[in-house]
């Protein structure tokens, strides 16, 4: 379960070419909330993707104003998903919901290793993987490449569409690691050997 507060955005600056800085408000939000909000941390913000599906993704805190009054880094991804939706509709006075996640966490388990995973809230499988140095090739990190496959062996994920799978190979748990996100109990991969076992 988590709960939403509701932020409003009070402006929008370029930074780079891909990249924007997005002010946030949050009136009224428990202490909780607030003490979770520090530079270099993360927000969930929940806000559809380009097919208006519901997502809820992290964004880096890069700077903290006052304690209700934060910014967020949106990178534009260029594959319809929720970032490329935040740089084309947020500006000034636009709310966005941000989840306040006190779901238990889920971890990653690495099937030929064993070894177990701490996993952040919106964070891919390629992500974390990535954080804890676990080596996995990858390329684009939006679904298109391939090149990250593994499989799912078992644990409740939610899958962000991919264009390089087929109907089989996701029946069969077939994945890419930057589209694929935990949500719940120990979600089981295999990314090399065990892969085709
Ligand atoms: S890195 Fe290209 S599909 Fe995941």
């Amino acid at each position: 379960m988590s709960a939403l507060v509701l932020a409003r955005c009070e402006g929008v600056r370029p930074e780079t070419g891909d990249v924007k800085v997005i002010t946030l408000r949050v009136e009224g939000a428990h202490a909780h909330f607030l003490d979770t909000v520090l530079p270099g941390g993360h927000v969930a913000v929940r806000y559809p993707d380009g097919t208006g599906q519901l997502q809820q993704r992290l964004y880096s805190v890069t700077r903290v104003e006052e304690p209700n009054l934060f910014e967020i880094a949106v990178r534009r991804a260029s594959y319809n998903g929720v970032s490329d939706r935040l740089h084309s509709d947020v500006r000034e006075g636009v709310i966005i919901p941000l989840a306040i996640t006190d779901a238990p966490r889920a971890r990653l388990l690495l099937a030929e290793t064993g070894r177990m995973l701490g996993v952040a809230p919106g964070k891919s499988i390629l992500e974390i993987l990535d954080d804890y140095g676990v080596p996995l090739r990858s390329g684009c990190r939006s679904g298109i490449c391939g090149g990250c496959r593994i499989r799912i062996v078992g644990g409740e994920c939610r899958v962000e569409a991919d264009s390089s799978l087929n109907n089989a190979e996701r029946a069969n748990g077939y994945a890419l690691a930057c589209c694929v996100f935990p949500i719940s109990g120990d979600v089981v991969i295999a990314v090399g050997a065990a892969l085709r076992a």
